[in-house]
């Protein structure tokens, strides 16, 4: 592999331990990254005065490429959300979750294999929210032609790059007209003049819920506004054993940061119980891109290699507690290094 630089971001809540398990597995199995830390969310708020400063925006923009560990937001106040922000300043439009069944992960299905790609830049997270008089308050939803095409070409050439043969649009468009009406016209129309052989169906989201819970093997990519698509991610996470087996990536046409879908999860944070696969399964994906991005093929072998060790890991029972097993999260790492 050759050296890739790129920052590193270790959070907060279980951050740091998810981010220091993962770095140990990276470095067992021969991952070349130089990396740069860097801080964003509370944790920079307390030392540099920013949740975002500008020391962590200009090595990202310098490398274009980070690993991301989760930052606490306040709940219903307080600054705006620092993954929000950094997915808009880097214009990371498109965000991938992959959601497949894991081998010694006991769930409901068994051959659940799906990716959500969500448009990361619009929607109700515009963050434009206001109060009109005491007593009401709106927030807006934005949409626009260009955003909702270039999610939807994403998307699409992720189907068939991917082999995978049908494209899902969640949507709500019989009440939002405009919004949704707009992000279902712009797919449409990418199907029709670019992607004609990738299957592509639309399903009004709540309906799409009561199906993806009842079957989610008939789903392969699932298309998506901001909000549908995070809720949608978590919901997906729970089909294939929760919140620490989900990974995901943010992309856009000049960089990537990837982060796990889950949260900073306080309530067991400094506990070492955490699961580090999420952001470990990141990384993976980090690695793939790399390999594409930056013309450097040999990192593919190192993704199969940790992916193949997971596997094995879980398989044998080497769990952590969350997915019913014993370890914690540097045990976890251990086991899945052992596997290497
Ligand atoms: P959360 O994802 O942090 O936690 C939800 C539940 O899942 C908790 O019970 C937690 O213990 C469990 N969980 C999450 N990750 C886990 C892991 N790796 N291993 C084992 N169990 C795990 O979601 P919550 O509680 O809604 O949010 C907490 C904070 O995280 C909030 O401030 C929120 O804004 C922030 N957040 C940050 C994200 C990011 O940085 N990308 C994404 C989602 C939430």
């Amino acid at each position: 592999m050759k050296i890739h630089d790129a920052v590193l971001i270790p959070g907060d809540g279980i951050g740091p331990e998810v981010t220091a398990a993962v770095l140990k597995i990276l470095d067992a199995a021969g991952a070349k990254f130089r990396w740069t830390e860097r801080q964003a969310g509370v944790v920079s708020l307390e030392q540099e005065g920013s949740v975002l400063p500008e020391s962590t925006l200009g090595a990202i923009r310098e490398r274009k490429l980070a690993l991301k560990g989760p930052c606490t937001t306040p709940i219903g106040g307080g600054f705006q959300s620092v993954n929000v922000q950094l997915r808009k300043a880097f214009n990371l439009y498109a965000a991938v979750r992959p959601v497949r069944s894991l081998p010694g992960v006991e769930t409901r299905f068994k051959d659940v294999d799906l990716v959500i790609i969500r448009e990361n830049t619009e929607g109700l997270y515009s963050g434009v929210e206001n109060e009109v008089t005491p007593g009401v308050v709106m927030s807006m939803k934005v949409a626009t032609e260009d955003g909702c095409t270039r999610i939807a070409r994403w998307g699409f050439r992720y189907a068939m790059e991917r082999q995978r043969p049908k494209v899902t649009v969640f949507h709500k468009a019989n009440i939002m007209k405009l919004t949704d009406g707009l992000f279902l016209r712009c797919a449409q129309q990418i199907h029709e003049r670019e992607y004609p052989d990738v299957t592509y169906e639309t399903v009004i989201i709540d309906a799409g819920c009561m199906r993806l819970v009842q079957d989610p093997t008939q789903f392969h990519v699932l298309l998506m506004e901001n909000l549908y698509g995070d809720v949608v991610s978590d919901l997906c996470a729970g089909l294939v054993g929760g919140l620490g087996v989900v990974p995901g990536a943010n992309i856009g046409d000049d960089g990537a940061i990837f982060e796990a879908v889950h949260g900073s999860a306080p309530d067991i944070a400094g506990m070492d119980v955490a699961n580090p696969l999420a952001l470990l399964m990141s990384a993976v994906m980090m690695l793939n891109y790399v390999a594409d991005a930056a013309h450097d093929p040999a990192a593919r072998p190192v993704a199969a290699r940790i992916r193949k060790a997971y596997d094995a890991a879980l398989a044998a029972g080497e769990k952590t507690r969350d997915l019913g097993g014993r370890l914690g999260t540097a045990a976890f790492a251990d086991a899945v290094i052992a596997r290497l």
